[in-house]
């Protein structure tokens, strides 16, 4: 039977880590088995999950049938390497190499493409039933989708042939014959042996990587893979909104719905009375501290309308998902009661 599998995706620093954690305690609090993949979270949110976070997963101290990883691109890199090559001296050789190294650390999207090499790996593994899946800090939504893509056509055998045989004509050797020429003058024959050698390795995993491609490729569209979209309340960046919501629907995929993160409470409008003044407080000081107070309640007052009136537009054009409010905690998220209260909310919406 087909994994549930959960995407938690947005713009940088929304809190799609944050949601990731709290729908994966929420979903282990409904009796599932799940593996949350975190990305880069913050101190605070892998204390709250109680165990050191390693690249596979751990369990999670403190909720039932949780388990939590922190993605580490590199390791994982690897493990597909070892994984695919035909033997293991070219798995050696090809991650001893300087280039694959860049590739693997640093190629933009790498990161993204290897979140979905560990959801493959996730996939097969019984332990799980359920897969939460956070995403890297983009500058759009849209990014998570289309990273692994770009980094798998980087890595697509035509290329491949191009480049070691760079005299040998077709459709990229000139642009092949550039970069070569580029790379050559910068720093001269060992890197350019390097380079050949790594796309030479590389060959013999391209049918491992294609066929892994496709697997992907039917995860994310499987009608039990949800995306979540994570907005920030304050600056819901509307327009990449609904180029997101737009994209799915193209691509028919399957939304599971928007959170709208740090959502100001509305405050009731007359919240701050005429508050006798206590003995022993001087009454000009009194009188300035009630101002303060006023003043403050105000300015939440007219944040709260602000972020309603931007997010009434997102709700009007996400069609039917459903879309839900997560308040801002001045505290921060703290614990793991933190995680459940917001996770149970994001399941009772799950239809
Ligand atoms: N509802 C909330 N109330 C208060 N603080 C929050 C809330 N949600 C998230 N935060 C805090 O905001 C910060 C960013 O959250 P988080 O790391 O989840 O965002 P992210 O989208 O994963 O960021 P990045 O794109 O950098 O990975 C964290 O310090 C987190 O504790
Ligand atoms: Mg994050």
């Amino acid at each position: 039977m087909a994994k549930a599998i959960h995407i938690c995706c947005g713009v940088g620093g929304v809190g799609k880590t944050t949601a990731a954690a709290a729908l994966a305690v929420g979903l282990a609090r409904q009796g599932k088995r799940v593996a949350v993949m975190t990305i880069d979270p913050a101190r605070r949110l892998a204390d709250a999950l109680g165990v050191e976070l390693s690249n596979d997963p751990q369990p999670v101290r403190g909720v039932d049938g949780l388990w939590a990883l922190m993605l580490d691109r590199k390791q994982t890199f690897d493990q597909v390497v070892r994984r695919y090559a035909p033997d293991g001296d070219t798995g050696d050789r090809l991650i001893a190499n300087r280039y694959y190294n860049a590739v693997s650390t640093r190629l933009s999207g790498s990161q993204e493409y290897m979140a979905m090499e560990k959801l493959l790996a996730l996939d097969e593994d019984p332990r799980f039933d359920t897969i939460v899946v956070d995403t890297p800090p983009t500058r759009h939504a849209l990014d998570f989708l289309r990273a692994p893509e770009r980094v798998r056509s980087v890595l697509d055998k035509r290329v491949l042939g191009a480049v070691v045989n760079p005299t040998g004509g077709g459709l990229f050797s000139r642009a092949s014959k550039r970069v070569l020429g580029v790379v050559y003058k910068m720093a001269g024959d060992s890197v350019l042996s390097d380079l050949q050698e790594f796309f030479g390795l590389l060959g013999g995993l391209s049918q491992g990587f294609r066929d892994r491609g496709a697997k992907v490729r039917s995860l994310l569209e499987h009608a039990e893979t949800l995306y979540w979209l994570v907005l920030g309340a304050n600056d819901p960046g509307r327009d990449d909104a609904f180029e997101f919501l737009d994209t799915l629907k193209a691509e028919k995929l399957h939304i599971g719905g928007i959170l709208v993160n740090r959502v100001t409470p509305t405050p009731n409008p007359d919240a701050v009375p005429d508050l006798p003044k206590p003995d022993g407080i001087d009454a000009s000081l009194w009188s300035e501290r009630l101002t303060a107070l006023r003043t403050r309640h105000q300015e939440t007052v007219t944040l709260a309308k602000t972020q309603e009136l931007a997010l009434s537009e997102v709700n009007l054009r996400s069609g039917p998902a459903p879309m839900l409010h997560i308040a801002d905690r001045s505290e921060g998220v703290q614990d793991l009661s933190d995680l459940a209260e917001i996770g149970d909310a994001i399941v009772a919406s799950i239809r």
